[in-house]
């Protein structure tokens, strides 16, 4: 037999050359724990021998290629031997995000028909369709929606992560799903990132005691006949590794830190994960000391594989290979060679597909490697019994729809909204009596889309109705039934105007759902964009107590919101089942949430943990009261430490630079947005300081139409934009090279919203004239909610084109009807 770990062995000599050029991010192995691999089992290996001796080397090479629903057919799937198949957030079978449970089955049994299709002597691999369900199966409509993992670590109750896991793992099983990438157990260490409510806490104690629990809840344990199979799917433990722990809270970006600290804060959930036998590690986009972890050899392979005896298998976040050094999104042998299994290549697979049989053909993709990374994802089919399952319609729980928000699992769930809940401030008001008056006010009182958060039903969690979600209950909702059963009455406006005065009122809310990179922030201040400070100080003013109850992916400067509230409850994303807010509002439970992540004193958002040299935070890490405690407190500071008022409109872009806490940014094709102020280059988009007037007064950018590039001048924070009357974007401009596609102008208003206008034929009449002004009315560029503006300028090209930017202002103009 073949041992997958002779072929490791060769790997690491063939890598080591490379690991010693790249000195910075390498890892020192021997001083990291180490654990004990778990003993092969000779049946399944002899099977696996078996197997890959068959292969052929198309179907070795497809095998560690996972494509996304959306690029890929099932015709795909057998065509090219693909061993896996996922759904990216925003990819739904037939690309309809709220179709029924039944068309997923109806997908997954296609794709698994087609991968099990005779083809001549060659053996038949089933494909395995993985899928992020972070918050219960949340692509699904319908599904049981558990609070985000931030507020689970508020809970502090890993027995209650098992039984999380376990509903997750049946309502998955019910869509005919095998693979689940969850769960995040990144230690977050910089509430800035947009991933920070992915995250259970800063303290890593938290993400190890739950790591184990969650993923016996979902796999179930090896000791158990059915580990992996019936009621439990296959768990991912992500993003390896220190995805929390990159520079300024960026997404993707790069860990600086010693390699002490990935060892103490990053490292240790990934162990108790481990232990517990989770079957899948997902790579991290982000990098350590600038050395990409999908690229990185001392990490995947020297710690994860060899020190902690990891053998199950290495997937990669979506295209997360395309930034190792000498890769693209289709082209990547290095990422295999440094120890991933299988690419995520949601439409680059085919040509990731076409790459990696020439790379090993050629031999710059060793056999042994990609047999031992063959050999992972076939164990990892076999101990999950794919072989013999059969259809995925034809298995134990598929199809069982009533289990899709059935009625114990929609108990677990509020069970957990009860449990993350922290109460930061009680005056006295709480719990208040069912038998009263109470009114519910707030943008998010009634809306389950905004108290889910990111990760539902689409990517960034936005564009949903609520028809959307059969059987979720909304906070207000929730106290509307408590009430109802107390004996009092409800009232609901999201404005906080009352036709009958209340004895109290319920203001809920917060930040709107975003996800990943979208969700990165300069700064910790909440927007309240919504008025609900205004709403509050009215009600306040009226002599009405006011109960706020603050739904967010992260901790925020409210000291304004904290002291004009008589009680402040930090409330996270929780999900389907607003009615655990009510549970102890009104006082049926106790308050037991402790704070996961340490509140900030100000609104800088400098990186706060405990154990920090200076920490000062407004509520320590572990803060939370009980209804027994009183807290009237001294006022708090309303000075959020930085700037945060700005002209709306006038200059945005002037002298080279963004005007005010505004950014200068440019973007490829991967929607990573990066800050600049000099000369900068992405491939796609470069730009150099030039001079009009003065020195570097002006900046000349070039698309290289080599991809995507994108020029934006980005809000710090959303700005309402609607009562300036209407607007136009004034551009001082030079086009030096015509443009020959489409340039498009746009303007962003959050996640999910971009309104675009072509303006490529008025950059091309314009071409080769000097310095022009030019003016585009805001109503020509349509669907802009000009309430929520977080780019006023965006140019994007994937052609080649060149111009000179030496200013772009919001100016007033008469309104006019768009030419
Ligand atoms: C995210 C992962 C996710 C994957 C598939 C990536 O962009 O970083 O967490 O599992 O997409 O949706
Ligand atoms: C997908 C997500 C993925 C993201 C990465 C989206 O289009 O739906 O699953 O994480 O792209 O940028």
């Amino acid at each position: 037999m073949r041992s997958g770990w002779l072929a490791l062995a060769s790997v690491m000599a063939l890598t080591a050359g490379a690991a010693i050029a790249q000195d910075a991010g390498v890892a020192h192995p021997d001083r990291w724990p180490s654990l004990a691999a778990a003993a092969p089992d000779a049946a399944i290996e002899a099977r696996i021998d078996a197997l890959i001796a068959a292969m052929s080397l198309e179907q070795k090479v497809g095998q560690i290629v996972q494509g996304d629903i959306g690029s890929t057919t099932p015709e795909d799937v057998a065509t090219y031997h693909l061993g896996s198949i996922l759904n990216g957030g925003s990819s739904s079978p037939g690309g309809d995000d709220f179709g029924p449970a039944s068309a997923w089955v109806a997908a997954a049994d296609a794709y698994y028909d087609a991968s099990m299709r005779p083809n001549g002597k060659l053996p038949r691999i089933p494909v395995m369709w993985g899928s992020d369900a972070v918050h219960g199966h949340n692509n699904i409509v319908g599904a049981t929606l558990f609070p985000h993992n931030i507020g689970l670590g508020a809970a502090r109750n890993p027995a209650l992560m098992e039984k999380i896991g376990r509903v997750t793992a049946i309502e998955m099983r019910v869509t005919g799903l095998d693979w689940t990438f969850a769960p995040t157990i990144a230690v977050a260490r910089d509430d800035r990132w947009g991933r920070t409510y992915e995250s259970f806490g800063e303290d890593p104690a938290i993400a190890t005691s739950y790591a184990a629990a969650l993923v016996h809840g979902l796999q179930g344990r090896r000791s158990d006949p059915d580990w992996l199979k019936g009621p439990h799917i296959i768990a991912t433990a992500k993003h390896f590794l220190a995805d929390g722990g990159t520079a300024d809270g960026r997404d993707r970006g790069d860990a600086k830190i010693a390699e002490a600290e990935l060892i103490r804060f990053h490292a240790p959930a990934y162990v108790a994960a481990l232990k517990a036998d989770v079957q899948s590690v997902m790579a991290s986009f982000s990098g350590w000391n600038g050395v990409k972890m999908h690229g990185n050899a001392s990490l995947l392979t020297s710690v994860l594989k060899q020190r902690w005896g990891f053998d199950g298998l290495v997937v990669g976040d979506w295209d997360g290979h395309a930034k190792v050094p000498g890769c693209s999104p289709t082209d990547c042998p290095a990422s295999i060679v440094a120890g991933l299994d299988m690419f995520m290549g949601p439409a680059s697979w085919k040509g990731l597909y076409a790459s990696t049989l020439a790379a090993a053909e050629a031999g710059a993709l060793p056999m042994a490697r990609l047999d031992d990374a063959v050999r992972r994802i076939l164990r990892v089919k076999l101990r999950a019994g794919l072989f013999e399952a059969g259809k995925p319609s034809s298995r134990e729980y598929a199809g069982r729809y009533e289990l899709l928000g059935a009625p114990d699992h929609r108990t677990v769930a509020r069970e957990a909204v009860r449990e993350s809940l922290v109460l930061l401030k009680n005056s006295g008001v709480l719990p208040l009596k069912p038998d009263a008056r109470i009114l519910v006010a707030g943008d998010g009182a009634d809306n389950v889309a905004k108290q889910s958060g990111g990760w539902t039903l689409s990517w960034q969690g936005t564009g949903t109705k609520p028809e959307h979600f059969p059987g979720a209950t909304s906070i207000f909702a929730g106290v509307r039934d408590a009430v109802k059963a107390g004996g009092g009455t409800t009232e609901l406006s999201l404005e906080g105007r009352f036709k009958t005065r209340p004895d109290a009122a319920i203001v809920v809310f917060g930040e709107d759902p975003y996800a990943e990179f979208q969700g990165d922030r300069a700064d910790l201040y909440f927007d309240d964009t919504r008025g609900s400070l205004d709403a509050m100080k009215r009600l306040k003013a009226a002599g009405i107590p006011v109960v706020a109850v603050f739904l967010s992916g992260r901790p925020l400067w409210v000291n304004r919101h904290i002291n004009t509230a008589d009680a402040f409850i930090a409330a996270w994303l929780p999900g389907s089942e607003g009615a655990g807010v009510a549970d102890v509002l009104f006082g049926k439970v106790d308050f037991k949430g402790k704070l996961p992540f340490s509140w900030p004193a100000d609104a800088k958002g400098a990186p706060l943990n405990i154990g920090d040299a200076d920490y000062e935070p407004l509520y320590p890490l572990g803060f939370g009261l009980t209804l027994a405690d009183r807290s009237t407190g001294a006022a708090l500071s309303e000075d959020p430490g930085i700037i945060v008022e700005q002209p709306l409109t006038g200059p945005i872009f002037t002298r080279g630079r963004a005007v005010g806490t505004r950014l200068l940014q440019i973007d490829g094709a991967n929607d990573s947005p990066q800050a600049i102020s000099g000369a900068a280059d992405n491939g796609a988009i470069a730009v150099r300081p030039v001079d009009r007037d003065a020195q570097e007064d002006a900046r000349e950018i070039a698309w290289s139409g080599k991809s995507r590039g994108t020029l934006i001048v980005a809000n710090p924070r959303a700005a309402d934009l609607s009562a300036a009357g209407p607007l136009a974007l004034a551009l001082d401009l030079r086009v030096d090279q015509a443009p020959t596609a489409p340039a498009m102008l746009e303007i962003r208003c959050g996640p999910g919203c971009t309104a675009r206008l072509d303006i490529a034929d008025r950059l091309a009449t314009i071409a080769g004239k000097g310095w022009q002004s030019a003016s585009i009315p805001l109503s020509c560029v349509p669907g802009a909610k000009l309430d929520n503006i977080t780019a006023p300028f965006a140019l994007s090209s994937s052609a080649p084109l060149r111009l000179t930017l030496s200013s772009i202002a919001l100016t007033p103009v008469k309104e006019t009807p768009c030419r």
